[in-house]
C-alpha cells in the first residue's frame, strides 16, 4: 500500500532544542504525495517549511512518526543510508541556488552524478539531453557569478534533473527572482510535471503556489487538510 505512495508521512513531529527544552515546530504532520504529483507547501515565515523540506528531503530526522520515500522506512533508515537516498531519490532547488562558485555550469551540473562515482566523461554525456533541454548549451564553460539569477536557478535545476531522481524538492525556488525569471522557472516546473516529475514545492507565496496542481498549508507546523487548487 505504501508503494502507491512515492512521499508518506504520518504522524511526524519534530522540534528544536533550545536550552534544556524541547521547542516543537512540525506537529503531528500528515502528508502523502503520489508519483507525478505537483505539490506546493504554502505557509509564512517561521511555519517551519524549511524544516520539513529537510525532513522530507533526509539532511534532518524527526523526533517520532514514520516518513516511507519510495516505500523505504526512512525512519528506520541510518544516516550512511540516508545520504546515498538522499543523493539517489531527490534532486534539490533551493533559493539561493547553492552552486559551487569555483565551478563551471558543466562542473556543477554533473556533481551529482560525480559524487555516485561516474566518471566526469561518462556524467558529461549523461546531462547532455538535461543541458540541452534548458537550453544552458552555451553558457557550460561559465562560472555562476557571470549568469543572471534565473540562469543560475535553471543550472540548478538542471543539477537537480540529471541524477534522474524520484523527486524535485524545492526551497522558494523564486524568492531571488524577478519576477520574469520567476515566472520562467514555473513555467519550467510545469513542462516537467507534464513529463512526468514529481515536484513538492515550498513557498510563502500564494502566487507561485497556485502554479502546483494541489496546496497544502502549513501554519505554526500544523499542515492543513489539503485544499483544491481553487477554493
Ligand atoms: N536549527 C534550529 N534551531 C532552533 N530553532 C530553529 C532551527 N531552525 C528553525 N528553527 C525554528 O523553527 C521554526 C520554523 O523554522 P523554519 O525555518 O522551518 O520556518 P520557515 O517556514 O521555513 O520560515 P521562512 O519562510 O522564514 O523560511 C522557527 O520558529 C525557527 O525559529
Ligand atoms: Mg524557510
Amino acid at each position: 500500500m505504501e508503494e502507491e505512495y512515492l512521499i508518506s508521512i504520518h504522524h511526524m513531529n519534530k522540534g528544536y532544542m533550545i536550552g534544556e527544552e524541547k521547542v516543537p515546530v512540525l506537529k503531528d504532520i500528515n502528508f502523502r504525495v503520489k508519483r507525478g504529483e505537483y505539490v506546493a507547501i504554502l505557509g509564512p515565515s517561521g511555519s517551519g517549511k524549511t524544516t520539513l523540506m529537510n525532513v522530507i528531503g533526509c539532511m534532518d530526522i524527526m523526533d517520532s512518526g514514520e516518513y516511507y520515500l519510495s516505500g523505504l522506512p526512512i525512519h528506520e533508515t541510518d544516516e550512511e543510508d540516508l545520504t546515498e537516498v538522499r543523493n539517489r531519490e531527490i534532486g534539490f532547488i533551493f533559493q539561493n541556488y547553492q552552486l559551487i562558485p569555483s565551478y563551471n555550469v558543466m562542473q556543477n551540473i554533473i556533481m551529482p552524478l560525480v559524487i555516485r562515482g561516474m566518471s566526469h566523461r561518462e556524467a558529461e554525456e549523461k546531462s547532455i539531453e538535461t543541458i540541452k533541454m534548458l537550453g544552458l548549451g552555451h553558457r557550460l564553460a561559465h562560472r555562476p557569478n557571470e549568469l543572471s539569477g534565473g540562469q543560475k536557478q535553471r543550472v540548478s535545476i538542471a543539477r537537480a534533473l540529471v541524477g534522474q531522481p524520484a523527486l524535485l524538492l524545492a526551497d522558494e525556488p523564486t524568492g531571488a527572482l524577478d519576477q520574469s525569471s520567476g515566472k520562467d522557472v514555473l513555467r519550467l516546473f510545469g513542462e516537467l510535471n507534464d513529463m512526468g516529475h514529481t515536484i513538492v514545492m515550498i513557498t510563502h507565496d500564494l502566487t507561485v503556489a497556485k502554479a502546483a496542481k494541489r496546496i497544502v498549508h502549513i501554519i505554526d507546523g500544523v499542515l492543513s487538510e489539503e485544499t483544491e487548487k481553487d477554493t
